[in-house]
């Protein structure tokens, strides 16, 4: 199976693997290796350059991935970050009683109170998946990670479950220092922990993962200024109606309508909506794979008046890579109660509390949806490669020399050397020059550039397209400026230089 082949290059060439394996593994942890770092952090930058920089009133903050009880109190995490959990009388296993019931009965379990999914178990007779014992009655159980802060026993605190409460508690401080009025949006890049119960489908559930999030604060008396640059985009969008009919058909959307219908919950969220559907795009997944689903009333996390899921179509099914959750005032409500602190505005002469919308993205589940869509099984080529998005690619080019001789590794380390603080690139004389082609490709190597003897004589090199494998003959003095428009697709590789193979 394709996604099968996909791990285990992952692993081999250095993109991701299971945490402290050599002792056996953590499940749910996974550690990213030198290509996968790369591949990681050029999904984060140009997601700051999409979302973060390209907006006037939008700012990232990085704050501590620990944080007291107190404010899983007032967020309400403490009291309401449950799953339903159940467990074998016989072998011990754990289980979520939601997914576990929904898996052997195909019935939509979601939102169901701990007696009533015991019940279900009963009726139905469910019986633990690995060794057929009898399951035990259904409690709930935090996914909140707890730890010890300094020496005195007693003093919980917890690893935070989502970046946005460091937004929420800061809000006072961030405020002053933006000095705008609404709307503003605060952002944060970082990591998160769940003690998921089970833990499964590589990096689709973890219980350390990467999470991007927005909170954009508003007046919700007033529209948003920036709607109408998306007001007229269409977007795939599952209604809740299609859901109960048990249905899957979207309805391409105007933004506009869907806001006048009162589909989404105001002219905010849309906005993100329409932003996150071609950012996926520009990340090399196909539009057919992406839908917008509204939740059931029943999904909807404690802190939201309507969620929209943006879905992938992975190779196991639809799953939810970005939720967009309306919060209203609850959080800041919420810590100023329980803090005493004000997080009042004025807005037009009257003191609001603002209104926040969330787009919350995951990155770990971005990064398996870019690996499976830009797999590329190649019979022809005789080897299997990454055709990633140029922006992303872990590495822009590979160095060649020809030969490891005739003063050829000397003339290619100077070329590797002009390049490498401009993009990321590496040097290989390794192995002939097919296999480095090969490993190159495997990698997502986006260009190979490669010094032969005309080098020496003439000073230009050949540039190789990863996708077409076209090479051209380019100027090493042009080199830089046609790399980078190469990556950002200003030019094609026929615009590089002069065509000197094709396949
Ligand atoms: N602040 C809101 C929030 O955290 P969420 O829907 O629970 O909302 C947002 O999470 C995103 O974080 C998800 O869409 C998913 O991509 C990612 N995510 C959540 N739990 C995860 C897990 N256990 N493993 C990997 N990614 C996860």
């Amino acid at each position: 199976m394709e996604i099968e082949k996909i791990v285990q290059i992952a692993k081999r060439r250095g993109f991701v693997w299971p945490s402290s394996e050599i002792y056996g593994g953590l499940s749910g942890f996974f550690d990213f290796g030198p290509l996968g770092v790369l591949l990681k952090r050029k999904i984060e930058n140009f997601w700051r350059e999409f979302f973060v920089k390209s907006e006037e009133n939008i700012f990232e903050v990085e704050t501590a991935t620990i944080m007291p009880e107190k404010v899983w109190r007032a967020s309400g995490h403490l009291e309401s970050f449950v799953d339903p959990i159940t467990q074998c009388k016989k072998c011990n296993s754990f289980y979520r009683a939601d997914n576990l019931i929904q898996e052997k009965t195909k019935m939509s379990v979601e939102g169901l109170k701990p007696e009533e999914l015991s019940a279900i178990i009963k009726e139905k007779e469910i019986k633990c998946p690995k060794c057929k014992g009898e399951l035990s009655e259904v409690r709930v159980f935090n996914l909140m990670l707890s730890t010890q802060v300094g020496p005195a026993v007693g003093s919980i605190s917890y690893l935070r479950p989502e970046t946005a409460q460091g937004i929420f508690v800061n809000f006072k401080n961030i405020a002053s220092f933006i000095r705008k009025g609404l709307p503003f949006g605060i952002a944060q890049v970082g990591r998160s922990y769940r003690n998921e119960i089970s833990p499964r489908q590589w990096l689709i559930r973890l219980r350390e993962f990467n999470q991007m999030e927005i909170e954009y604060f508003f007046n919700p008396e007033k529209p948003n200024p920036n709607f109408e640059k998306v007001a007229k985009e269409k977007v795939p969008i599952l209604t809740r109606e299609e859901q109960k009919k048990g249905e899957e058909n979207v309805v391409e959307m105007k933004l506009e309508d869907a806001v006048k219908e009162k589909i989404l919950p105001n002219d905010y969220i849309a906005y993100f909506i329409a932003k996150e559907f071609l950012w996926y795009q520009q990340l090399g997944i196909p539009k057919e794979a992406i839908r917008f689903r509204h939740m059931l009333p029943e999904e909807t996390p404690h802190y939201s008046a309507g969620n929209f899921d943006m879905e992938i179509k992975f190779d196991f099914g639809w799953k939810e890579v970005v939720g967009n959750a309306y919060r209203t005032d609850h959080d800041l409500k919420s810590h100023m109660k329980h803090s005493g602190e004000s997080f009042f505005v004025v807005e037009s002469g009257k003191k609001i509390i603002p209104h926040v919308v969330e787009p919350s993205f995951g990155v770990d589940r971005t990064i398996y949806a870019v690996l499976l869509y830009s797999f590329r099984e190649d019979k022809k080529r005789g080897w299997d490669w990454f055709e990633f998005q140029p922006k992303i690619a872990p590495y822009v080019a590979a160095v060649f020399p020809l030969v490891s001789k005739d003063d050829l590794p000397e003339k290619a380390r100077e070329v590797y050397n002009m390049i490498k603080p401009c993009f990321d690139a590496y040097y290989d004389e390794a192995g002939s020059i097919g296999k480095r082609y090969a490993r190159a490709d495997e990698a997502g190597t986006f260009l190979g550039i490669t010094i032969d003897y005309d080098t020496l004589k003439d000073n230009t090199v050949t540039i190789r397209s990863r996708d077409t494998t076209e090479q051209v003959r380019v100027e090493i003095k042009k080199l830089l400026e046609i790399v980078w428009k190469l990556v950002n697709k200003e030019i094609g590789l026929r615009d590089a230089g002069k065509l000197v193979t094709s396949p």
